[in-house]
């Protein structure tokens, strides 16, 4: 068995994510590849270290330059803030790694581009964690979508809800909250939430022709960890957006951290000429399907339970009806990353998919700042 040593930077939410799915694929996934958690990389050489114990990295790193110069890192996994993405991608594809980048793919699109042009150019396996993609019930949506099951598609509807930072309190900037802090963020929900539900919108329904957008900050001014000073906060607390997609069908997407009792509320709805498909987050093993073809007596929106062995990766797992959770869409994409590698047909969403959606996030912030429908450009 050959093996793929995986070098990680960052030990938090995503550091966690990854290297579970890391852990675990060789367990349920026929792969040609052993994944081996060869180096953890982190600023705090403790808390990298307590890391690397946990989850049985081999050894530390404190500084990733010097994980990208180790000749036994086959694969980087970018699983640190926003506004270390790019300089880390670059420096990996110039040293020929393989690279896995957690989401936004950059801070804005001109960063994207470059990194899209850093890894074509190093021919490195590449792909972005949308990890959504690979929840069985939303693959499976894409599967019933491609087979023509809704027809004509007329209404996109998205949104994603959270309601950590309501309280003045919350600081920007330093751990756990530089999602406030736009000099590392890039933007607010708009990069953070927004791109989830783009980055399935464009996979399910093909690409955005142009956006018009509205966002607020609703806290203006917050203390900011590094100084402790009151700072003006420079990200958008709520985005709203209404699109028109290329293939005709109009959408509505909305993303706040001001949505009260919502913690991660994730849901899409798409309506075509033939059904409806629905999905939540909270309930991520359903998929709710409604069908006008039914017999009219018997026509009602349908719960399928995402479990069966025919539906997307459920014959990997337990047996039919028990469910799975969030973190295995992340071994479903390191599977599908490593499937990718071995046949040569790599697993999206590459790169270049990352780039589309921030082509749609920048629109979305340039309406916002004009007021004007944007048109969104093509990756
Ligand atoms: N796919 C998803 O669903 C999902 C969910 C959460 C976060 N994310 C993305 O993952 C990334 C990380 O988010 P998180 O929630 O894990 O953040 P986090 O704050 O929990 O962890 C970030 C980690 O990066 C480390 N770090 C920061 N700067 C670094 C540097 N210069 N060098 C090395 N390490 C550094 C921090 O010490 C920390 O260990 C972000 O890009 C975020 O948008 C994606």
């Amino acid at each position: 068995m050959k093996t793929l040593n995986v070098g990680m930077i960052g030990y938090g939410f995503m550091g966690r994510a990854h290297s579970n799915a890391f852990r675990r694929v060789n367990n349920f996934f026929p792969l040609d590849h052993k994944v081996v958690l060869k180096a953890a990389c982190g600023r705090d050489g403790a808390k990298t270290q307590a890391f690397a114990d946990t989850w049985g990295y081999e050894s530390v790193e404190t500084d990733w330059k010097r994980l990208i110069e180790r000749a036994d890192i086959d694969v980087i996994d970018i699983a640190a803030p926003n506004n270390v993405h790019a300089e880390i991608a670059l420096a990996a594809a110039k040293a020929g790694k393989m690279i896995l980048c957690e989401k936004p793919l950059a801070m804005n699109s001109p960063e994207a581009l470059k990194m899209v042009k850093a890894v074509e150019k190093a021919k490195v396996p590449n792909m972005v964690w949308y990890n959504y993609r690979r929840i069985p019930a939303v693959t499976f949506a894409k599967q019933m979508i491609d087979e023509g099951k809704l027809g004509r598609v007329f209404h996109y509807r998205a949104k994603f809800l959270q309601d950590w930072t309501i309280s003045a309190d919350v600081p920007q900037g330093g751990p756990g909250t530089w999602r406030l802090d736009v000099a590392i963020a890039g933007s607010g929900v708009t990069g953070d939430l927004l791109a989830h539900c783009i980055d399935t919108a464009l996979w399910l329904n093909g690409g955005i022709q142009s956006v018009t957008a509205t966002t607020e900050t609703f806290v203006k001014q917050r203390k900011h960890a590094s100084t402790g000073k009151m700072t003006k906060v420079g990200i958008d607390d709520a985005s709203l957006f209404l699109a028109r997609f290329r293939n005709g069908s109009l959408a509505t997407f909305e993303a706040t951290r001001y949505a009260r009792g919502h913690k991660a509320l994730y849901t899409f709805e798409i309506n075509g000429e033939h059904g409806s498909i629905f999905w939540d987050l909270h309930d991520l093993h359903r998929l709710q399907w409604f069908d006008h073809r039914d017999s009219g007596t018997l026509r009602g929106w349908r719960s399928i339970h995402v479990t069966d062995g025919d539906h997307p990766y459920m014959g990997k797992w337990w047996v039919p009806g028990l469910q799975i959770g969030y973190e295995h869409s992340f071994v479903h994409q390191v599977a599908d990353f490593i499937e990718g590698i071995e046949s040569g047909k790599p697993a999206a969403p590459t790169f270049r998919d990352g780039l589309a959606t921030d082509y749609v996030t920048d629109a979305v912030l340039a309406s916002a700042r004009t007021g004007r429908w944007v048109n969104v450009k093509s990756a």
